[in-house]
């Protein structure tokens, strides 16, 4: 049950014989919100100020016609004009009772089904494969995780396809290190590492002069250079490193002619073996297992579902011939310099779709990539799930698709900003590198553990009731850490705005007051152990909900936060925003804890308050696994 569409479903008869107009009052229903003060009502209706206008009438006037031909139906108490023409809504306890008692009957927590089920293809996490995957991959993978799982709760079909870069230069410098120095032992007992040793080898060996040479033939200020060489060396080389690191653009005509050795071997390399190569194909091959295996090691640490499919660029390159040829011949493209095509979308904006010797780009296979998509799945909507930088890129794939035909689908670049340090910096290590991805959740399943280990102590000694610290297994302390420690790490990026950066903070999203994980999870085992404590069957509060009573605001400012749900998950879904999700399971978890102090429930008064209050218990522990669960977090029944 949608509640904010109960109340606007009210008001619309009212809304038309009063002669609202869509047309001159754009989305009056919208103005319908969650009430900003609690003081005056659980809702408000804003619609009356901008109608007035329209109607040439006084608000306060319009608001009490609509209120005088708007029905109550037992749902609202009636309605109330305060200052300049605000409705004021507020719930009857009744009826809050009743939907709580309904809702608790039912599996989905009340949450119906979307009316008009679509498919939706997710492109998400599609790391470069061969590089280890670092902290920058988080966002994607866990963020497309999350809206996967929403989307199929609310009933969508959900195709996650996750759009491997498997075919890039990354190989070729694997492919070159691989016959210049590879230590056949280290390939022999771990090739995973091995692999990725000659990638970072390659990468430092071949990279350094490279950054130089381009940024000396392209940036350099010739006057500064002349009077003091070695600081401006020292300039274009810094600079050099910062373009370097800001992307993961593997295309290679932006480089100067001065080439490093090793990058023209191992780009010769990556050259034959999109030529097909039958050598390099066949090492191709090989390697491949391996960095999946790698890959997928660092999806399970996550707890991400697994995906439905992985068909990286390399599936594609098939297609990419055929691909230009039709958007050639559709006039969607046109022939660039020295036989290079292109797709111009401004006068400075143009993609590059093949390149003067012939490569295919970035941009071609995500084309063929829409073409097989669109085809095979027949998506009302494509979500790409990429970090904010690639946008330009997004915004004229969107464009192109639509030239090509592909319209009436959504294309959704879904942005996320950046992960940055503590310092509000690039995250880095030590040495200054970029952390990789399994060091850092290795690191917070360990902070985890330790977190769950100090709390029980801290509890112990405050009398609270906690098993004996040895009764509890070693595995069920491995799986608690896991949860509290993942959890943490994605729970502090799902409950950021998506499109904002944020500090990978340990201390912060490991803190067991606020809005973090550890919080939730907590909220949730003491729910539990409310039940074990009392003896009380969970199962009897689902099947057969017992009468709910509100005796106390705290209970029924936590019925009322858990009745919205529904409309909270709509809201989430229809924005692609996870983090709505997490605003509001820190909604529930203060209500509940008002609850908590307000309101004993194991000693409650009678019986029947009793019971209510276990139902609420219970219902509060389903919501906040529910939502937990649905941004791929996990909770224990006991910490
Ligand atoms: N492999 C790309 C990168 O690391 C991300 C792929 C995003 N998806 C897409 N269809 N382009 O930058």
């Amino acid at each position: 049950m949608n509640l904010l569409n109960e109340l606007r479903s009210l008001f619309e008869p009212a809304l038309l014989a009063v002669g609202a107009d869509p047309a001159k009052v754009p989305d009056y229903l919208g103005m319908v919100k969650p009430s900003a003060d609690a003081k005056h009502g659980d809702y408000q209706a804003n619609f009356a100020m901008p109608l007035a206008k329209v109607l040439g009438k006084k608000p306060p006037e319009v608001a009490k016609e609509i209120i005088d031909a708007t029905p109550t139906d037992g749902v609202i108490e009636p309605p109330t004009v305060a200052g300049p023409g605000f409705i004021n809504l507020k719930l009857t306890d009744a009826w809050i009772a009743e939907q709580v008692q309904t809702i608790a009957a039912s599996d989905r927590l009340g949450v119906a089904m979307a009316a008009t089920p679509k498919t939706f293809v997710i492109d998400y996490s599609g790391p470069n494969v061969a590089k280890p995957l670092h902290v920058g991959h988080l966002r994607s993978t866990i963020i497309g995780d999350a809206l996967v799982r929403l989307l199929r709760f609310l009933g969508h079909t959900v195709v996650g396809d996750n759009h491997l870069g498997d075919w890039g230069t990354q190989f070729g410098m694997l492919i070159y290190g691989y016959r210049t120095f590879l230590n056949k032992e280290a390939y022999k007992s771990d090739p995973v590492r091995e692999l990725a040793r000659l990638y970072v080898l390659v990468r430092n060996v071949g990279g350094t002069i490279d950054i130089l040479s381009n940024a000396f033939t392209n940036f350099r200020d010739q006057a500064a250079f002349e009077a003091d060489p070695v600081a401006e060396l020292t300039r274009l080389y810094v600079n050099g490193l910062k373009r370097a690191k800001g992307s993961d653009d593997d295309d290679d005509e932006a480089k100067g002619p001065f080439v490093n050795p090793v990058a023209d071997a191992y780009r010769r390399e990556t050259a034959k073996l999109h030529a097909g190569d039958a050598d390099n194909l066949k090492l191709w091959q090989e390697f491949m297992p391996a960095c999946m295996e790698e890959i997928h090691k660092v999806y399970r640490q996550l707890d991400i579902l697994p995906m439905d499919h992985e068909l990286g660029e390399s599936f594609y390159q098939p297609m990419l011939a055929g691909v230009v040829e039709e958007l050639q011949a559709k006039g969607v493209s046109e022939t660039g310099d020295g036989g290079s095509v292109i797709i111009r979308f401004g006068e400075n904006n143009v993609a590059l779709i093949r390149k003067r010797d012939g490569a295919f780009t970035y941009t071609t296979t995500d084309l063929a990539t829409i073409k097989h998509r669109i085809a095979t799945w027949k998506p009302d909507a494509v979500l790409y799930v990429v970090d904010f930088r690639q946008g330009h890129h997004f915004k004229n794939l969107f464009t192109a698709a639509e030239r090509w035909g592909f319209s009436g689908v959504e294309f959704n670049h879904v942005s996320f900003g950046s992960v940055l340090g503590k310092d509000g910096k690039p995250l880095k290590t030590r040495d200054g590198g970029v952390p990789e991805l399994s060091t850092l959740l290795d690191r917070a399943v360990e902070l985890g553990g330790h977190l769950f280990e100090l709390i029980h102590w801290q509890r112990a000694a405050m009398g609270h009731d906690v098993p004996k610290w040895d009764e509890i297994s070693d595995a069920e302390k491995q799986e608690i850490a896991r949860v509290v420690g993942i959890g943490a790490v994605k729970y502090a990026d799902l409950s950021q705005s998506r499109t904002s950066d944020y500090r990978f903070d340990f201390d912060k999203m490991l803190a067991t007051n606020g809005n973090t994980a550890t919080y939730m999870q907590y909220a949730y085992a003491r729910c539990r152990s409310i039940f074990r404590k009392g003896n009380a069957d969970e199962k009897a509060f689902r099947t057969r909900p017992p009468k709910v009573l509100l005796t106390h605001p705290a209970e029924r400012a936590l019925a009322v936060q858990l009745l919205k749900f529904e409309e909270v998950l709509s809201n989430a879904a229809a924005e692609y925003l996870p983090h709505y999700i997490t605003q509001y399971l820190w909604d529930v978890a203060k209500a509940f804890s008002g609850f908590f102090e307000g309101c004993p429930v194991l000693t409650a008064g009678s019986e029947e308050l009793k019971a209510s209050r276990l139902l609420l218990t219970d219902l509060t522990a389903r919501t906040i696994q529910t939502a937990l669960g649905l941004l791929g977090i996990r909770t224990v029944e006991r910490m």
